[in-house]
């Protein structure tokens, strides 16, 4: 079990910011990464849509023997962790928007969450920041219909990037918003364009950190041994050629072991 790989997805290139912060935070480790791709948007699926997703890719991940499994996704934690929990032996490790954080941050007490329509009208979403509001401040809620897309397309800066971005933070500036919760695993890889048009004073929260130390302490006993650098594999259920692309452009540190087509 100890050289099983950690099995990580999303329903495309987001939950790379996931996988790259467990591979920072446990290099020996393998990983078995699945983009989604065929089936992405996740956000603009029903709930039960991205729970089947999220059931097949599971088993297939557990066939593979995976020690763990990263659902590396916003969207699929709120529609389907409680589900893949209940059929799975194997630790289920979700991604949940950083509302926590945020609001111990915020100096005003309104906080902004981005992200894709199925989490913001999503109950467990809604449930969840109740739970951390407790009468507490507010928070401003901005559904990102095209963000995800076009991140998943390479558009990450210049002006396209930019005014899609302003379109989504206007409306949260203008309630006093003064931190932002990226609520979308994609939604990391434009941190330096929305930096750009964000005021000073706003603060942005991320939680691929948070998620990546949570995997390591659930695989405390079962950590690898290896002295060698673990080997990230790669798996899309749509082009190689795309996710190859994707990933020079988004992770091009890294060698990935393989990279393949697969239907989950
Ligand atoms: N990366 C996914 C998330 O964290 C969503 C992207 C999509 O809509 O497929 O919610």
């Amino acid at each position: 079990m100890l050289n099983h790989p950690i099995g990580i997805f999303d329903s495309g290139i987001g939950g790379l910011t996931v996988a790259q912060a467990v591979h920072q935070l446990m290099p020996y480790e393998n990983i078995l990464y699945v983009a989604d791709a065929g089936f992405m948007p996740y956000g603009s699926k029903t709930p039960m849509q991205v729970q089947q997703r999220c059931e097949a890719i599971t088993s297939h991940l557990v066939d593979q023997g995976a020690k763990a499994i990263v659902v590396a996704c916003n969207t699929a934690t709120m529609a389907a962790i409680q589900a893949l929990r209940e059929r799975t032996q194997v630790p289920i490790i979700g991604v949940e928007p950083g509302v926590k954080p945020a609001l111990a941050l915020s100096q005003t007490g309104v906080i902004g969450v981005l992200a894709t329509p199925a989490t913001i009208a999503s109950s467990s979403f809604q449930n969840l920041c109740e739970r951390q509001l407790q009468g507490r401040g507010s928070i401003v809620y901005q559904s990102c219909p095209e963000l995800a897309s076009s991140i998943e397309a390479l558009h990450l800066e210049g002006e396209y990037m930019q005014r899609l971005l302003l379109q989504y933070v206007e409306p949260l500036l203008a309630q006093q918003v003064d931190t932002l919760v990226l609520g979308c695993t994609h939604y990391a890889f434009v941190l330096p364009t929305l930096k750009q048009i964000l005021p000073e004073h706003v603060q942005v929260v991320t939680t691929e950190q948070a998620v990546a130390q949570q995997v390591k302490r659930r695989i405390a006993m079962q950590t690898c041994s290896a002295s060698a650098l673990g080997k990230v594999q790669l798996q899309t259920s749509a082009d190689v050629t795309n996710l190859r692309q994707q990933v020079t452009t988004l992770w091009p540190q890294l060698t990935p072991a393989s990279i393949a087509n697969n239907t989950f």
